[in-house]
């Protein structure tokens, strides 16, 4: 069996970031850069690499970088090649016209509500979505995984993560059925439960594949964990209806969303880059010593 192919993608980019201020004071939280790209970079290259062609931004006041990130910046290129400067560092950063779109939640009411706010564009097929502050790191990446996985079983996927038992309130829990290699069975999910509550140490790390019904199923979800509309809720009510799995990521997690996790993923990078590691390596080990 076929399955329809995944060429949308949303990244919900509204969020206030206010844990990182005052960085995020006049710049958005998914510019933060980790060495030299920024977060919201790292995201839309893994969608390319997982075949996504259109990558459908939900943005809010003062994000308007974003936009100007994956345009043509014309002044710096013309001095750049009048310079006799290579443009190709800047090829990731262009997103034409038919690869991408701009739609605004103006009002912070929750996950669920910003991928709610993509729905005329995502329109009815299969679509990704990304949360640019979970950085997945790996080859390949995160998103190729999962569409490996969808073209195997279909519906709807997740990724997951283990953490400890002590962390599952910060997250959507889900609760595991049967396990085959990376692919587990997902029972029920719990957006930010208690620890007695969690149904798990299993989390959802910020990677979506999902089925269009969850647009009708967001269009009367009732507001749920922290007052807000959350997309773990529509998500709880299509299990049943449609196949729902959980795909476990092999590589690694970094949780751009905390600081040290930041400064983590940031390390972790630059150890990874020819151009820096064996600096940056005994760097780190003087200041530790
Ligand atoms: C969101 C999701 C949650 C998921 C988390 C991953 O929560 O609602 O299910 O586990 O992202 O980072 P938020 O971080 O927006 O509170």
């Amino acid at each position: 069996m076929t399955h329809k192919p995944i060429r949308k993608a949303v990244f919900p980019v509204a969020g206030l970031g206010t844990r990182f201020l005052p960085a995020t004071k006049a710049i958005p939280k998914e510019m933060l850069p980790v060495v030299d790209r920024p977060l919201i970079q790292y995201a839309v290259d893994e969608a390319r690499e997982a075949g996504i062609e259109q990558m459908i931004f939900v943005t809010g006041r003062g994000k308007s970088a974003i936009e100007d990130h994956f345009d043509i910046a014309f002044e710096l290129e013309r001095t750049m090649a009048e310079r006799g400067k290579s443009l190709a560092v800047l090829e990731p950063t262009r997103l034409g016209p038919g690869n991408c779109a701009y739609v605004r939640q103006q009002e912070p009411m929750g996950l669920g509500h910003a991928i709610w706010c993509a729905r005329d564009i995502v329109g009815d097929e299969p679509f990704a979505i990304f949360l640019p502050d979970e950085f997945m790191h790996g080859s390949p990446g995160c998103m190729a995984q999962m569409v490996k996985a969808y073209n195997e079983v279909g519906g709807n996927l997740i990724s997951v993560l283990e953490v400890p038992r002590d962390k599952v309130s910060s997250y959507g829990v889900i609760d595991p059925g049967e396990r085959a290699g990376a692919l587990t069975e997902v029972k029920g999910l719990v957006e930010k439960p208690s620890v007695a509550d969690a149904p798990s140490n299993l989390i959802i790390s910020g990677r979506y594949i999902l089925q269009p019904e969850v647009m009708r199923t967001l269009e009367n979800q009732e507001k749920g964990a922290g007052g807000e509309i959350q997309l773990t809720d529509a998500m709880a009510r299509m299990i049943g209806n449609q196949a729902f799995h959980a795909v476990t990521f092999d590589g690694n997690r970094y949780d751009c969303g905390s600081k040290v996790g930041y400064i983590e993923a940031n390390l972790a990078v630059a150890l990874e880059r020819e151009d820096m590691a064996d600096e940056v390596r005994s760097i780190a080990r003087a200041m530790l010593e």
